[in-house]
């Protein structure tokens, strides 16, 4: 059904581990061949195999920096004619920490990662899929992107353009049949972001989802809406923070929050 929907052939980029290896899994249990895409060849090989193994279908791993000011010209490079019928943009960089504390570049290779790589990503393979009348998009968003979130302010920023740039996306080209969902995440036990070893912040916070449960929900979601907020607790937290309290208040909840989670790192230093 998903793949007689959107094609034969999905790229992730952002790949070997975490959301995006269980994207991958998802998409190939689906039926569907693979281009994975990450910066360690190892890792990413290492999926790939298990992932062709296990399902049967082709993958083909990519090694390029999603930083790279020429990361698309890279991977068509690789992968010559191949029709991408699914895309999903899983990479991403965080800084956490004040804005002050890293030095430009930081905040500029945030920037290349989670904005730039993916508007031209998007623009060729997107421009492919309308012009073939079909195709789907997932844009990893986060609540973060919901408020300015300090401590995380440039990743926060990133993710609000992710989403609202996927949004837009979806009124555009659903009449071409190509389907975009941005799919908000919470907190998710990722290799990533357990590495941070976040401890419990506020009250509101949920508990962190497995990557396997927030990708099957933003499987069964795309086609049916623009964007969406990932688990039950996460969605009643997010309408608590964004429709319920004043936006100062939500706003600085999500800076008391980082502050409790990850302050003791920083202020050690
Ligand atoms: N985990 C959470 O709690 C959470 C919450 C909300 C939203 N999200 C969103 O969900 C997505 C995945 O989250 P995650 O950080 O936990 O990651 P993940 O999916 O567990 O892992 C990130 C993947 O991307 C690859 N990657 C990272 N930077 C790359 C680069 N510059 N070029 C190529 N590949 C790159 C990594 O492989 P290599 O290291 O080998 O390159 C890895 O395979 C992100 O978009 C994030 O914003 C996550």
């Amino acid at each position: 059904m998903f793949k007689q929907k959107y094609g034969t052939t999905a790229l992730v980029a952002g790949a070997s581990e975490g959301m995006g290896a269980a994207y991958a899994h998802a998409l190939a249990s689906r039926g569907m061949n693979l281009v994975l895409i990450a910066r360690r060849k190892e890792e990413l090989e290492a999926t790939a195999a298990d992932i062709a193994t296990r399902y049967g279908v082709k993958v083909l791993p990519v090694v390029c920096d999603l930083a790279a000011p020429d990361a698309t010209q890279q991977i068509i490079h690789v992968i010559g004619d191949t029709a991408i019928d699914f895309l999903v943009y899983n990479a991403a960089l965080s800084f956490i920490g004040p804005y002050l504390s890293t030095g430009p570049s930081t905040h500029l290779d945030i920037a290349a990662v989670n904005v730039q790589t993916p508007l031209a990503l998007l623009h060729y393979f997107g421009g492919k899929m309308v012009a073939r009348r079909r195709g789907g998009i997932v844009m990893m968003a986060s609540l973060a992107g919901f408020q300015g979130s300090g401590f995380l302010a440039t990743y926060g920023a990133s993710k609000a353009f992710d989403r609202v740039l996927a949004e837009g996306l979806w009124y555009e080209w659903k009449p071409f049949g190509v389907d975009v969902i941005a799919c908000c995440a919470g907190a998710t036990a990722t290799p990533n972001y357990n590495n941070t070893h976040p401890r419990k912040g506020s009250f509101l916070e949920p508990k962190a989802q497995l990557p396997a449960q927030v990708v099957e929900e933003c499987l069964q979601k795309i086609g049916t809406v623009p964007s969406f907020v990932s688990g039950t607790g996460n969605k009643l937290v997010s309408f608590l923070l964004s429709h319920v309290l004043p936006r100062k208040k939500t706003v600085k909840i999500m800076g008391d929050s980082m502050h409790k989670i990850y302050g003791s790192k920083w202020e050690s230093n």
